[in-house]
């Protein structure tokens, strides 16, 4: 087991990764929390749940499971977990732990930034991107029709506990996805992290158990240092959001279901980084070796095609936006990325048009 600390004084906590360790996750959670909610969802339940269960004799359990899918990171689900807590008479002591990939995560994070006032949360991610990305740093929230993560709050779990092997029982599309995030990690912050995922795309691909727990183990410590930095994106925690003011656009043209999260990603971070080669941020030989890394690992490089007007539409409203003005993040080199404010509409036009 490896373990990281997210350092943000007395409310730091652990991020302890492991293999095969879902069900000693008891001897993580103290004893104070006699009683816990555990929030997932019937895919995940069916694997993991009974493990985790068989775990926690010695605490008072409910569980609450959402159906599956974004659509219902929603304010309707919402309500219907805070009908169960308090028809479960769970008290201020109680615990809630989140079994599942990112919907979860959020889900059961806003549920516990707001049940009493704030209860406890523990984060127990079961996929890639949830284990790399959205369980570590505080962000939870659900969707409005209006918009995604539009109501949410900053609230940190008091651990994140992380088995790996969990993975394998991922769709490809959901693994693959993951990757995407990692990758991120490699293009803002450090470039010997990209090289070595340049060299480790087989064992990636094929899920090596050692292989993964370096990835994940390399992404959380770049995470848990921005989030150190800047628990509230203030400024260099806005750089994790490469790529997602046009995957953003993606997700919501596509209404949030023909492409995953990552993939929109992938495909936004493609866009970025060619308009981060026109602007002269990043060199051809740069953005090659970029593409040629999601390429590899079996992630869509092409962007939909959808007239400029509708990109615009989508990105503004998109919480990047800020006194009116569309803000990009791009890679402003392997290891670095900043934000760039004032690009104009027909370079940015003409780019989505290269990538699309
Ligand atoms: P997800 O939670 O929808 O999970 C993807 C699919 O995998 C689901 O069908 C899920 O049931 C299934 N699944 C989960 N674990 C599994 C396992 N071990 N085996 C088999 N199937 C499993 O999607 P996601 O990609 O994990 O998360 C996307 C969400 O995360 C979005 O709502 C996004 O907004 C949010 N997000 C939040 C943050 C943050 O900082 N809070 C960061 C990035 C993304
Ligand atoms: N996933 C972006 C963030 O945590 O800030």
């Amino acid at each position: 087991m490896t373990s990281i600390t997210v350092e943000l004084n007395e409310r730091s906590y652990p991020i302890h990764i492991t293999s095969g360790s879902l069900g000693q996750f008891n001897k993580f959670l103290p004893k104070h929390n006699q009683q816990l909610c555990i929030i997932t969802n019937p895919t995940v339940a069916q694997y993991y749940l009974q493990p985790l269960l068989d775990s926690l004799t010695e605490f008072s359990v409910t569980v609450f499971e959402m159906p599956d899918g974004e659509q219902y990171k929603s304010l309707s689900i919402y309500s219907d977990v805070m009908d169960h807590l308090i028809a479960a008479g769970l008290n201020r002591d109680c615990a809630i732990v989140a079994l599942g990939g990112g919907v979860v995560g959020d889900m059961a994070g806003f549920v516990a930034a707001t049940f009493q006032r704030g209860v406890d949360f523990y984060q127990i991610p079961t996929t890639l991107l949830a284990q790399v990305d959205s369980s570590v740093g505080g962000k939870t929230a659900v969707n409005h029709s209006q918009g995604k993560n539009l109501i949410g709050a900053f609230y940190q779990p008091k651990a994140v506990l992380i088995d790996a092997q969990c993975l394998q029982t991922l769709t490809e599309r959901d693994y693959l996805s993951g990757l995407a995030e990692v990758i991120k990690y490699g293009i803002i912050y450090d470039a010997e992290f990209f090289s070595w995922l340049e060299h480790h795309t087989a064992e990636l691909k094929m899920r090596d158990a050692n292989t993964l727990m370096s990835a994940i183990q390399r992404s959380c410590e770049i995470k848990a240092l921005i989030v150190a930095d800047d628990e509230r994106e203030q400024g260099v925690r806005a750089l994790l959001n490469l790529g997602h003011t046009f995957g953003h656009a993606i997700e919501a043209a596509s209404h949030y279901g023909e492409w995953t999260h990552g993939e929109a990603v992938a495909a936004g971070t493609i866009i970025a980084s060619k308009l981060a080669e026109v602007t002269q941020q990043l060199s051809v030989s740069e953005f090659r070796r970029l593409f040629n890394l999601f390429s590899a690992l079996g992630l869509p490089t092409q962007s939909p095609d959808m007239p400029w007007s509708e990109w615009r539409d989508y990105m503004q409203r998109d919480k990047k936006v800020k006194d009116g003005k569309l803000h990009f993040i791009l890679p402003t080199g392997i290891g670095s990325a900043a934000v760039f404010k004032d690009i104009d509409e027909q370079t940015i036009a003409a780019v989505i048009t290269e990538c699309c």
